[in-house]
């Protein structure tokens, strides 16, 4: 996983329980002095230890974890990558072009990247379908990068994932269905 990924749960991590909490996260999971750089990769594994972490410190369950990050993150690339965001003029254009455009955007920023794969289909006026596929199984964070997609469009949104890849599918669907937060 890419090192913006990495930077988007420390600034998170110290903004909700401060820097010597991100520290001693970082000391049991990462080897000595280490440092994130956006466009480096590092190890699944180490997001998945500090993620782990970062549940039991705050006794939440990994779920809740990853979509409360996810969300959050959300923001973090938008501020990282205005340019990317900027050019949807909406929430279901953004949702749509997830694969199309952002995460090929993403990838000339990057260096082999390991993204997924991600299939929208509109289904009715404020139905769209997610179908999710990669072998790091990051679905939660999905959604919760759906969630954080949501609040920057002013939208209330509601998930539902019909199949999930944890649960033993070949790829997770998620049906997404919003509305425009009243002014
Ligand atoms: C990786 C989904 C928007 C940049 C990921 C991952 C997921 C995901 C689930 C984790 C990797 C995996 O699952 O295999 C989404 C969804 C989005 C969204 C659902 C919108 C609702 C964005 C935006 C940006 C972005 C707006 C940047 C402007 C990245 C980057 C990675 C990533 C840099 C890491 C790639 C790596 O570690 O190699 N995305 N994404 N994504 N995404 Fe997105
Ligand atoms: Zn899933």
């Amino acid at each position: 996983m890419k090192g913006v990924i990495f930077r988007g749960l420390e600034s998170l991590v110290i903004e909700k329980c401060g820097m010597a909490a991100w520290e001693a996260l970082l000391e049991k999971n990462a080897p000595d002095d280490r440092v994130y750089i956006s466009a480096q990769s590092y190890p699944d594994e180490e997001l998945v230890g500090l993620a782990q972490d970062v549940a039991v410190a705050l006794q939440l369950p990994m779920a809740e974890v990853l979509k409360a990050f996810g969300e959050y993150l959300f923001g973090y690339l938008l501020q990282r990558h205005p340019t990317i965001v900027e050019q949807f003029d909406g929430f279901i254009s953004l949702i749509m072009g997830i694969d199309s455009v952002i995460h090929v955007e993403v990838a000339k920023l990057y260096q082999e990247p390991n993204l997924p794969r991600i299939r929208c289909e509109v289904i009715e006026d404020g139905f769209i379908l997610m179908h999710y596929y990669s072998s790091r199984k990051l679905c939660l964070c999905a959604e919760g990068l759906i969630y954080g997609a949501a609040a920057h469009y002013n939208m209330t949104v509601t998930l539902d994932h019909v199949e999930c890849m944890h649960k033993g599918a070949d790829e997770c669907a998620i049906e997404v269905r919003f509305e425009q937060v009243a002014a």
